[in-house]
């Protein structure tokens, strides 16, 4: 049956590109004839029934801007089975039948449910600057944020070398290390401590302190906030107890989810936007958007993408100790 009105949120943690997307939906939905409605507030706006008519004029002036335009969250109510079918029948009683989903983890798995318990035709988009979806190679997002950071300690490494500093940079990362582990490869980290596996702590130190002895005015050590130490102060402190070492610590935060997105961000977000829409009116559902290492748009069954977890990068890592 053809589709002729579709919905699209974003949902969850913001991510620069997520405007990018959601104006590149609307216009090539336009073009195709279909009209598109954006819920306020990701699922959330589904269940209010909280939704704006989006036209071509409303996504003008926005594939530059960081956030979301449609206000992102994270619904508690979206996680029963009663939200989700309040949420189906808000949709269908519009005469809305296609959703378009971005977000991360979180928002794919809720994509999943409201398409398998429901009518409502689902199509997910990898939005997250963890870049921590099994199943595709790019995330909305994460090429920012990464940059963001990298320029971060950049900065840092300036004043560490010029006072001769022990530094530790927090930054995000609840479950992976991508940011931390590609910031840290190209801010010539130290050391890069990542969720993903454990760090010798002990052994840390002594590097670092052997370093000292030998007049190396640099330390820089990149810690991702969800690693088993506990993030930046947490470390600083073991540091501290263990050798009597001094360290400093800057904590980027949610600074690396704002700003403007990269080319390489506007890119993905417009290709996965576009594919969406397609994916729709060929009545394609129940999958997201991937990204493979060729550079081509493929289909994820939804389930895949949460119950499943990224293959951690050893590569990057050994790249990292090669240099350090
Ligand atoms: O999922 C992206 C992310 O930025 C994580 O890196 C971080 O742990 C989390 O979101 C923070 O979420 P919130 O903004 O709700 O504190």
């Amino acid at each position: 049956m053809a589709i002729d009105k579709i919905a699209v949120i974003t949902s969850g943690g913001d991510a620069p590109g997520m405007n990018a997307c959601i104006r590149a939906v609307v216009r090539m939905a336009l073009k195709k004839g279909i009209q598109v409605y954006g819920y306020w507030r990701g699922f959330e706006g589904i269940i209010r029934n909280d939704y704006i008519p989006l036209k071509r004029f409303n996504v003008s002036n926005i594939i530059q801007a960081g956030g979301s335009i449609l206000i992102s969250s994270r619904s508690e109510e979206f996680r029963t089975p009663e939200g989700r079918k309040k949420a189906a029948a808000n949709m269908l009683g519009q005469g809305i039948k296609g959703l378009v989903v971005i977000g991360g983890n979180g928002s794919l798995t809720g994509a999943h449910l409201l398409n398998q318990e429901t009518d409502i035709r689902v199509v997910g988009i990898p939005g997250t600057i963890d870049r921590d979806i099994y199943g595709t190679e790019q995330t909305i997002g994460f090429d920012t944020a990464v940059n963001t950071a990298l320029e971060a300690i950049d900065r840092i490494r300036d004043t560490a070398s010029a006072m001769e500093r022990v530094f530790i940079v927090e930054v995000m990362g609840r479950d992976s290390g991508d940011i931390a582990l590609y910031a840290g490869v190209a801010g010539g980290a130290d050391a890069v401590l990542v969720p993903e596996i454990k760090t010798d702590i002990d052994k840390l130190i002594s590097e670092i302190q052997e370093g000292l002895e030998v007049g190396k005015k640099t330390n820089l050590i990149v810690v991702a906030e969800g690693d088993e130490s506990g993030g930046a102060i947490a470390l600083s402190e073991l540091f501290k107890q263990r050798a009597g070492l001094k360290s400093w610590v800057c904590i980027l935060g949610h600074i690396q989810r704002g700003g403007r997105p990269t080319v390489r961000d506007r890119y993905y977000a417009t290709a996965f936007g576009v594919a969406a829409v397609e994916a729709l009116a060929d009545g394609i559902s129940g999958v997201m958007l991937g990204w493979d290492v060729g550079g081509g748009i493929t289909h994820v069954p939804l389930k895949e993408t949460y119950s499943n977890k990224k293959v951690y990068n050893h590569e990057i890592k050994r790249l990292l100790e090669a240099v350090s």
